[in-house]
Formats: structure tokens, sequence, C-alpha cells
């Protein structure tokens, strides 16, 4: 045997020492236990279609990120479990329905499970019960349990009188009704009893940033706080706002994501995204919470290269969202520095936000 393919029969053999090494290294290790929670999340896809060249096609916006999102998570990350954080649809016309079920054909791709949350969107244009019709649930707000984890799904689209939202009369605030409420108790304090860690997902965030004051997102925030607090809620997931911030309160973390693509015109350029294509690859164990963005950049418009911009993608890049960097009341995100003064401290009570 010559030099060269010695030196190739020592590589080959590393190659495969180290790959047996490492799988193996999997095999002992918490990744294949019920501790570690791999989870696919995408929010706000805000999806609305029309007809091109006698197809019915969905907005580029939300169609790159939804085909990005299903591919990714298919080849690359395989999580246990993936969801979509409310506002699936933008809800801006009668094709609504139409254009939710055409994407959520494009979801059933996905080869791990696929849960929607409810948003404020959806509700404009339909009612809870046509929600309940396409999803095929009992329930808007329901819970499933997967490895360790309890994963519970909130409905937040309610009125001050208690009622549901529903086209005519929405709430930019998110809100919970009293029967949910005792629901929700029950199924966190069932979690407990059952020794399993809990992560809630709900559209509306219950999180005071800088960008909206005194709660005005979410008037019962103080008092989900301490339900979370008291039943050791991991995480809360939310979307709705289109900021990205993390906090900790007690031992809850909540994450605020950006939707998939609509910019927020109230954060400095850095921290707007408004290239889109927003996901997220959520990795939980018994005592870290991972989450990090992927998101697109686009090539520049040039002479040469006249393509529209959803045919321009340079390539993706990903981010980790941490408390440093992206916290919900550092105020370091705002562009205007009375941002929720400008919008009114109160002005979104009952009325139809972004
Ligand atoms: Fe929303």
């Amino acid at each position: 045997m010559d030099k060269v393919s010695k030196s190739l029969l020592i590589i080959l053999l590393v190659s495969i020492g180290a790959v047996v090494y490492l799988n193996y290294g999997n095999f002992l290790g918490h990744r294949q236990t019920d501790n570690f929670l791999k989870i696919g999340l995408i929010t706000d896809v805000a999806g609305y279609g029309k007809e091109i060249d006698g197809k019915w096609e969905i907005n580029w916006k939300s169609q790159g990120a939804i085909s990005r999102f299903i591919n990714r998570m298919n080849k690359k990350f395989k999580p246990d479990v993936t969801l979509e954080l409310g506002d699936f649809t933008d809800g801006k016309d009668k094709n609504s329905i139409k254009d939710w079920r055409i994407m959520n054909k494009q979801f059933a791709k996905l080869k791990m499970p696929f849960y929607h949350v409810l948003g404020n969107h959806e509700v404009r244009k339909f009612t809870k019960k046509d929600w309940l019709d396409l999803t095929g649930y009992k329930k808007t707000y329901y819970y499933k349990d997967i490895k360790n984890y309890r994963l519970v799904i909130v409905d937040a689209n309610f009125l001050e009188d208690q009622t549901d939202a529903e086209p005519g009369k929405s709430s930019y605030p998110g809100r919970i009704n009293d029967e949910e409420w005792q629901w929700l108790e029950n199924t966190l304090k069932d979690a407990v009893n059952k020794n399993k860690d809990t992560i809630v997902f709900m559209h509306q965030p219950p999180v005071n940033t800088d960008l909206f004051t005194n709660w005005v997102v979410f008037p019962q925030g103080e008092k989900l706080h301490k339900l979370f607090s008291e039943y050791k809620v991991r995480a809360v997931f939310s979307g709705h706002i289109e900021t990205l911030c993390s906090m900790q309160d007690g031992p809850t973390k909540y994450f605020v994501l950006n939707g998939a693509w609509k910019e927020n015109r109230f954060l400095k350029p850095e921290y707007r995204f408004k290239e889109g294509g927003n996901f997220y690859y959520v990795t939980i164990t018994p005592d870290d919470i991972n989450v990090a963005m992927e998101y697109r950049v686009f090539k520049k418009k040039t002479k040469k290269n006249k393509k529209r911009r959803g045919e321009r993608i340079k390539g993706w890049k990903k981010i980790v969202v941490s408390p440093d960097k992206y916290n919900c009341q550092d105020g370091k995100d705002l562009k205007y520095k009375n941002a929720s003064q400008s919008v009114g401290q109160n002005g979104f009570k009952n009325v139809e936000g972004e």
C-alpha cells in the first residue's frame, strides 16, 4: 500500500470512528431522552391569495417563509412538533377561508405533528366555529403531552364581556374568559401533578414591553404572570406585535416572536427584520431553552439584476434570541423613544390594530 492510500485509509477510519462516537454520544446523552424537546415555530404567517394567470397564489412574502420552514423542519431540524402561533391568514378579505385551506395543505407536508393557535386576524373574517371546522379541533384551546412536556395552547380572543371575538367584533388586546381561565389553571395544575414541564403558546403576548406599556396588549398580563409562576411554567411563546424580544419573570421565560414577514414600523431598522422569512428553532432541556430565528437576506437591486425582490434571495441567516440583545424592556429596540405614547396608551382597546 503506497503512502497516499495509507493516508486515505486512515482518514476514512477516523471519519467512521467519529460518526460512530457522535451517534453513540447522542444515544447516551439527553438528546434521545424524553427531557429533550425540539419545536419548530412560525407565527403571523398572514397569508392572503389572489388569482394570477388562472392560478390561486399566496402572497410571496408568506409563501417564501412557508416553503423554507417546511423544508428546514423536514430535512434539517426534524423537531418533535411544529406550531404556528396565530394570524395564519391575514383576514383582509372574504377569501380568508380559501387561503387558510390552501396554506394548511402545504403544512400537511410536515413529517411531524403541526398545530394551530388562534389569532385575532382569523376571527376578523370568520368565526371560531369556522376555525374549528377547518382545523378539526374540538376546542379553540387545548393541550398536547409530548415526551415529558405539556404544550398548552391558549385562545386569547375574547371580548371584555366574556364573549368570542368574531367578524365585526374584534379586539387587539388579548383576553381570556372565565371558563378558559378555569381550564387553564386545572391544566397547569394537572401538569405539575404529573411531573411534566409546561410550555404555553398564545397569540397575544402577556408581556409588558417597551413598545406597549400598561399591559395594553394583555390586560390580564400581570394576573397571568402570577398563574404561570405558581405552576412553574417554563416558557410562553407569542407573536402578534411583530417584535422579537424575550424576558424572564420568576421561573417563566417569555418569548415574543417576530412574524413571518411584517415589519414593525416603531422599531429601529436593525430590529425590524423587514426582509422577512422569519421562523424559529426551539430546543428545550430541563436546564435551558434555546431559541434561534432564521431570516432571509436579499441581494441588492442593481442595473444588471432587475429581478423582483422575492426572487433576489441571497441567503438565510440565523440569530439566537438572547435576553441581552432582545430584552423586551430595555428600550433598545425602539425607533421612537415614546412609541407607546405615539400609538396611545389605551388606544388599542377593542379596536383593530396591525
Ligand atoms: Fe395578531
